[in-house]
């Protein structure tokens, strides 16, 4: 079975071909995965202007599925089912994915199944790797969202905790945008930090009041929290510019200690959670799972504990429509039906 994946949450315009393999040890291959990203065009504002973001999407998703199709070495007619983010995400944007993809389904006569965004971020990891051990707690860090979910059975995930206010991808935006490093901000901020002391920099580490781990209570343990600590690096950083610019060589720094900041809260209440609800691997997926020092420190964590760390590769961590096909793949493997009543919804809760 072939599946075309399609996904225009925010600044991504993508579309993939996903196929079966009737290999139990890596079920789906990707055949295509296309993105036409808009960050040229929302560079210039520091961040993602909505309306941009769904002009853009007008303009290409006609041309990436046409990509897509021709790299995949398909035509409509061996395409079996379609799968589109419907939520959430910004709702102009989706609108024109939900549209193509109900319009193409209709037209086709194929069947059609809407799928969450943090569902596909989620499948990135049995995409790449298979099956892997279960319950699994998969930490899905993104620019707009910082949630750990258990996965207790193929297709269900159950959320265990999440960011009280900023994503941490927000985060990584916001300290690059004040270092003037330009948008978005992780893949810089990560790039800079390489070259910097990570113990350099005084920053506070988000705190919370919350069960010890000797009682394994999971509320308060697996939430996340960066607004103070993004505040606390606004504060510092503009005491520190306000007497000049900053050298190269302080930008690093102030990088690497951030970086290293975030990444420790994120492995600590990943892995925090993985002991409460005795799983048997981690999974990491989402734009921020990029970053090489969340990589680096979850796979070594992951040793330390005896637990297999999961990741996907570079090219499904960031916005992607083959991670969009393999969330449908699922869901038309546990039975969903295709359906056109459906709509757009910037705030679709996880099912
Ligand atoms: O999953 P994604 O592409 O879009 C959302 O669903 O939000 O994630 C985008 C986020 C941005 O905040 C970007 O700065 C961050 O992922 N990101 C990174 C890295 N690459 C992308 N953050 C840290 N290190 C990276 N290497
Ligand atoms: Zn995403």
């Amino acid at each position: 079975m072939k599946i075309l994946g399609i996904e225009t949450s925010c600044d991504e315009t993508a579309a993939a071909v996903v196929a079966t393999t009737g290999d139990a040890a890596k079920p789906w291959a990707v055949r295509s995965n296309i993105i036409a990203s808009q960050t040229a065009i929302h560079r210039e504002w520091g961040g993602v202007v909505p309306e941009l973001a769904s002009r853009q999407h007008l303009r290409d998703i006609c041309g990436v599925v046409d990509r897509a199709l021709e790299a995949a070495e398909c035509g409509w007619s061996d395409i079996d089912a379609l799968a589109v983010t419907q939520g959430p995400g910004l709702v102009g944007a989706l609108l024109v994915g939900v549209s193509y993809a109900k319009a193409a389904a209709l037209s086709l006569a194929k069947p059609i199944v809407p799928v969450h965004h943090l569902a596909g971020h989620i499948e990135s990891i049995w995409l790449e790797h298979g099956p892997i051990p279960l319950p699994a707690v998969v930490l899905v860090v993104s620019g707009g969202h910082t949630s750990l979910y258990e996965v207790p059975a193929l297709g269900v995930y159950r959320l265990v905790g999440r960011t009280r206010d900023d994503a941490a991808g927000e985060a990584f935006d916001k300290v690059a945008r004040l270092l003037g490093l330009g948008y978005p901000g992780g893949p810089v901020v990560d790039r800079r930090a390489k070259l910097g002391n990570d113990q350099a920099v005084a920053l506070p580490r988000p705190r919370f009041t919350g069960p010890s781990r000797s009682k394994p209570h999971l509320e308060g343990m697996t939430e996340f929290s960066f607004s103070g600590l993004k505040s606390a690096a606004v504060r510092l950083l503009q005491q520190r510019q306000d007497a000049g610019p900053m050298t190269d060589e302080e930008v690093n720094d102030f990088c690497a200690s951030f970086q290293r900041i975030v990444v420790e809260t994120l492995v600590d209440r990943t892995f925090a959670a993985a002991a409460a609800l005795g799983a048997r691997s981690v999974g990491i997926a989402g734009g921020v799972s990029a970053n090489s020092r969340l990589r680096a420190d979850a796979l070594t964590r992951g040793v330390a504990e005896g637990l297999p760390v999961f990741v996907p590769p570079l090219s499904l961590s960031t916005d992607n429509a083959a991670m969009i096909a393999a969330a449908g793949l699922r869901r038309l493997e546990g039975g969903a039906k295709s359906a056109l009543n459906f709509n757009a919804d910037p705030a679709l809760p996880m099912p």
